[in-house]
């Protein structure tokens, strides 16, 4: 009789532990749901800068209405009718659009056949959520700390390797205490957690398990860590003067490296000095009337732009009046954006000339950004991603031609990727 009782103690423990696991197991997938948001809120975000932030703001009326909460105010596919063609919308005597038209003469929206419901569902989440916490100018006091998505799949298959492996030592468990049971017992907890014991001294097997257990644990915590600690995704920096790259690369199509002119033959890609700014501005220093750069939640207009330019001569030491250089200069100081830990090497010549890789695979549509921020999470898993999808040109080099018809060959395929030419291996980032 006390025999079943006490069986049925332990079994309850173990169920115990089971709940744990599946607690431990859900609170996982909720992280990863997280993941899944952060990615929308960040597709979203970059769609509506680029697209709709020279019209709108959240928060405030500008050339078109708040966004913010819009879909508090509208219905999901009045949305997307509006965004993909306002103007058929009103054709067809939608009495809002026609009200919110009149209400903004004048100024009638561009229309965007080209986004798909996936993306205007991406950018009115963004609206509703706002932005993504971001790092303060000083960059560390509340450093932003984002899920890379690079790193789920692997943290995803540990996780279930270790949720087996427990429950292998669960049944396992429960196994050997059944074969103890005929033996003879005191009552009370104290017993059950001896009973437990003995039956995992007896069992080699469990041994194993556990040492696996322990092991992956151990991997999925450090995995964890390695791919999430110091990630700036996003990290967009006030600068001293409210140079806009929409308004040069986008507007004035001046080649990026133009300005970044070391990018192609050195590790890195450096920002221009007053001097490279001054070829244009000598002659520059008013903007056009209607020319708007928007910082952070500010809209800057004619006035505040031509300030922005007089900053640019106090730095180059320039006479607007006389024509000449006072020889009084200062240096611009720039916030850097974009920073990797020292004990990583990036080289950008090998990315740009080498690789044959565009700015803007890194960087994303610099040219549509009044200010510029950190598109890619620069993360090691962001890196080591790329290496493997990427397949290497290796055409007209006679250096590669011979490595490529080797590795070819020792891989059994027609192209080789930077990995399978050595871009997985530790040392080539890692002094
Ligand atoms: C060229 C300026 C311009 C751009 C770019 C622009 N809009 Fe608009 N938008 C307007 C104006 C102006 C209105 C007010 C209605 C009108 O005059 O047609 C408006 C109205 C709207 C409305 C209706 C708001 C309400 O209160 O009902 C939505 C929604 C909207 N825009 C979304 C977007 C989205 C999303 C994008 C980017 C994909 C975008 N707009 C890009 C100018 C613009
Ligand atoms: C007229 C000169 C000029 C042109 C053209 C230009 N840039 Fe820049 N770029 C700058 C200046 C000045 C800064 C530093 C201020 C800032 O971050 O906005 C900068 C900063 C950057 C940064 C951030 C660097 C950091 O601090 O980490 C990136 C990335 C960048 N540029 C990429 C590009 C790309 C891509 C293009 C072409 C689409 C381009 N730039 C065109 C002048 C230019
Ligand atoms: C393969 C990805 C990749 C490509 C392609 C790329 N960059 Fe970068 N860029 C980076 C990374 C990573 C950093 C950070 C480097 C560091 O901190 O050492 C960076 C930093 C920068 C900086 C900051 C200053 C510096 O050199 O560290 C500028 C400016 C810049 N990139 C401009 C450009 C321009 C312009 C191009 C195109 C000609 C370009 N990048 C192409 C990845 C890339
Ligand atoms: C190839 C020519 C060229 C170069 C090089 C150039 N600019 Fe400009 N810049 C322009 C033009 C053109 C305008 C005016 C655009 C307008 O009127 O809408 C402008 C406008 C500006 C403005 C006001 C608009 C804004 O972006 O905020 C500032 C500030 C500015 N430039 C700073 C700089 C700095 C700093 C550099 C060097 C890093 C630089 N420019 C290099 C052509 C250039
Ligand atoms: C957009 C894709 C892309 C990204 C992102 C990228 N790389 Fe690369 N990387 C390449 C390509 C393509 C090459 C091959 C260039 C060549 O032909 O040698 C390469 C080559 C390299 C090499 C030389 C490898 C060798 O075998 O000689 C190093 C080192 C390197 N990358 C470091 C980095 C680091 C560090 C990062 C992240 C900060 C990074 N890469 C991100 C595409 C990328
Ligand atoms: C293609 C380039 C690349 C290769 C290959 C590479 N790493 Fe990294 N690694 C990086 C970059 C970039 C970072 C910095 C990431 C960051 O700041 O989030 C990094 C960070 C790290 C860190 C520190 C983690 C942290 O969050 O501070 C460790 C440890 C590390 N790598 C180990 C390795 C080992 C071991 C290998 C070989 C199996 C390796 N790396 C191969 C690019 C690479």
């Amino acid at each position: 009789m006390k025999s079943v009782e006490k069986h049925s103690q332990l079994t309850r423990l173990l169920l115990k532990s089971f709940t744990f696991l599946l607690i431990f197991s859900m609170s996982f997938s909720l992280q990863a749901q997280d993941s899944v948001d952060a990615e929308r809120q960040k597709e979203g975000r970059k769609l509506f800068k680029s697209l709709c932030s020279s019209c709108h703001k959240l928060d405030k009326k500008f050339v078109g209405p708040a966004l913010g909460k819009i879909e508090e105010k509208r219905d999901a596919d009045w949305l997307k009718a509006w965004i993909k063609d306002n103007a058929a919308l009103r054709a067809s005597g939608d009495a809002d659009a026609i009200a919110i038209f009149d209400e903004y003469k004048g100024s009638p929206m561009t229309a965007f056949p080209q986004l798909t419901d996936k993306n205007i569902e991406d950018i009115l989440y963004y609206t509703t959520v706002g932005e993504p916490k971001k790092t303060t100018a000083a960059g560390d006091a509340d450093a932003t700390v984002t899920v890379a998505k690079e790193a789920s799949p692997w943290l995803t298959r540990i996780l279930i390797a270790i949720i087996v492996i427990g429950i292998l030592i669960i049944a396992s468990l429960l196994k050997t205490i059944s074969e103890l049971k005929g033996a003879p017992k005191t009552p009370g907890l104290a017993s059950n957690v001896n009973d437990l014991w003995v039956g995992f001294k007896r069992n080699t097997f469990l041994h194993v398990l556990l040492t696996i257990f322990l092991a992956l644990t151990t991997a999925y915590v450090l995995f964890g860590v390695l791919f999430q600690v110091g990630v700036d995704e996003g990290y967009q920096p006030i600068q001293p003067i409210a140079f806009s790259h929409k308004i040069h690369a986008g507007d004035n199509k001046i080649d990026c490296q133009y300005c970044h002119s070391t990018a192609k033959h050195s590790k890195t890609s450096g920002i221009p000095s007053t001097n490279v700014c001054m070829n244009c501005h000598k002659n520059i220093s008013e903007v056009a009337e209607d020319t708007k750069v928007t910082i952070g939640e500010q809209v800057l207009g004619k006035a505040e732009l031509d300030k922005e330019i007089q900053k640019l001569y106090k730095a180059a030491g320039w006479d607007a009046d006389n024509l000449t250089y006072t020889g009084k200069t200062q240096p611009v100081k720039w916030v850097r954006v974009h920073n990797l830990p020292d004990f990583a090497y990036f080289n950008h010549s090998q990315h740009v000339t080498v690789g044959g890789q565009k700015c803007q695979t890194c960087h994303g549509p610099v040219e549509t950004m009044d200010e510029v921020y950190q598109f890619s999470p620069l993360t090691m898993g962001w890196c080591i991603d790329c290496h493997k999808e990427t397949k290497v040109d290796l055409k007209g080099n006679a250096y590669y031609t011979k490595i490529h018809e080797e590795l070819a060959k020792k891989y059994g395929v027609k192209s080789v990727t930077v990995a399978q030419l050595g871009g997985l291996e530790c040392g080539k980032c890692h002094y």
